[in-house]
């Protein structure tokens, strides 16, 4: 992506530390960055640490370098803006239109995305003025994402906790992609998306395994809970993914394990997202102890596989027999190559056709694509005929693609 020029905002409360690693991460993808920290962030970090991040001079007020108009010049120049973190104050001051210090006054004059990231303790998210502010500030287009659960600063837990700093450039970087801001289309949608790869244990040591990295359903997941739907993720093996915020992430190992998972939390669901790489076999025999090789090199032991059952087909089924009365889009992942009976379309088509499920979102493989890296291309097909490619991009990119796709189904 080119450079791009990001004001990364900073209110004042205790995860303003995790802004340095935001800011570090921005800047080490190219980007240039400017920090403008209020009064009471300064309080918690430095204003020469986010200097030394960010290679800028950093300012609170409107009163320096007057000559300049800072808030002006800085909104007019910004292709986005990031508020990590944005407390409570912060976004009333922002609905409220004060324009107090160079950061309420700059985000005033900016006409680019805006990007909101609340931390503040549960009571305080959660309280009547704070779900107002956040709904005023999304009806005008602002991006405010939801927090992540879990500890807050003292013992309590709860919904209020900023995002990881790899989350929060995620969708960054997503927003500058799009070109458009992220809607908040999703409310009151339950989502069950599965990722990563199974794992068919031989013994207790070892297992077979596949490439997947989880990166494509991770993203669909995150996108889908950013968009205000209740998402249950079931993830399988993965490249140590951050767990996205604001969903409910359920760990599994085997085929088996994530059919139960599926099996668990489909009835209540009205999208399922089948993106993981689920073994089509299994170990016929599992070992309860490690299999040790044999005295003899030459007599190397043979694996027997038996089929695993089909989750996504179990589900389309499933659904004909009435058993998923809040279904309403099962959505299928292939990962095709060409052979010599037809092209990855081809392929595609059939499958889609086979699976009986809505849509199946196909990738081409081979050659160092799809598996473990982060960009992506492909094609959605929908069993009525559609087909969208999906321009090449972060994997986050297609995830908002196919989540703007199920969007449309859902209202059709
Ligand atoms: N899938 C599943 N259960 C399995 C295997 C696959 O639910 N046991 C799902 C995957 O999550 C994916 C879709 O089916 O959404 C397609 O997976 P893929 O492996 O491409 O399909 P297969 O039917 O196994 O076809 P192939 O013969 O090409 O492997």
């Amino acid at each position: 992506m080119e450079q791009k020029r990001i004001v990364v905002g900073v209110a004042g409360g205790i995860a303003a530390y995790k802004a340095c690693t935001l800011v570090r991460q921005l800047t080490e993808a190219g980007h240039s960055v400017r920090v403008l920290p209020t009064e009471s962030a300064l309080k918690f970090v430095g204003a020469a640490t986010f200097e030394a991040l960010s290679g800028h001079p950093v300012h609170t007020g409107v009163f320096e370098n007057v000559d300049q108009v800072p808030h002006v010049r800085i909104g007019q120049d910004a292709d986005l803006v990031v508020v990590a973190p944005a407390t409570a104050d912060l976004l009333a001051r922002a609905v409220a239109g004060r324009a107090d210090d160079l950061l309420t006054a700059t985000l005033l004059t900016v006409r680019c995305p805006v990007l909101f990231a609340p931390a503040m303790h549960t009571e305080m998210w959660l309280h009547p003025a704070t779900v107002a502010n956040v709904a005023t500030l999304r009806g005008r287009g602002a991006v405010v994402l939801e927090p992540a659960s879990g500890r807050l600063t003292g013992a309590d837990t709860g919904p209020g906790r900023l995002p990881e700093a790899e989350e929060i450039t995620t969708l960054a970087r997503l927003l500058l992609e799009r070109g458009d801001a992220l809607p908040y289309d999703m409310a009151g949608v339950k989502v069950l998306v599965t990722a990563g790869g199974t794992r068919e244990p031989l013994d207790p040591v070892r297992f077979i395994g596949n490439r997947s990295s989880g990166k494509q359903g991770y993203a669909v997941a995150r996108v889908m809970a950013q968009r205000g739907a209740e998402v249950t993720l079931i993830a399988g093996n993965t490249a140590g993914l951050v767990d996205p915020a604001a969903v409910n992430v359920v760990h599994i190992g085997s085929a088996a394990q994530l059919g139960d998972a599926v099996s668990k939390h489909a009835p209540e669901a009205n999208v399922l997202v089948m993106a993981a790489a689920v073994a089509d076999f299994r170990p016929a025999h599992v070992a309860t102890a490690k299999i040790k090789k044999s005295a003899d090199d030459a007599d190397a032991p043979s694996v027997e596989l038996v089929r695993n059952d089909d989750v996504l087909a179990g589900a389309v089924r499933a659904r004909a027999d009435g058993q998923l009365p809040n279904m309403r889009a099962i959505v299928g992942f292939a990962a095709e190559t060409g052979d010599a009976n037809g092209d990855v379309l081809f392929h595609a088509r059939a499958k889609l056709k086979r699976k009986g499920c809505e849509m199946l979102v196909v990738n081409a493989v081979g050659e160092g694509r799809a598996f473990e890296v982060d960009h992506n291309d492909g094609w959605m097909l929908s069993a009525d005929g559609t087909e969208t490619a999906l321009e090449h991009g972060s994997k986050t990119l297609m995830a908002s693609r196919i989540v703007d796709a199920i969007g449309a189904l859902l209202r059709s």
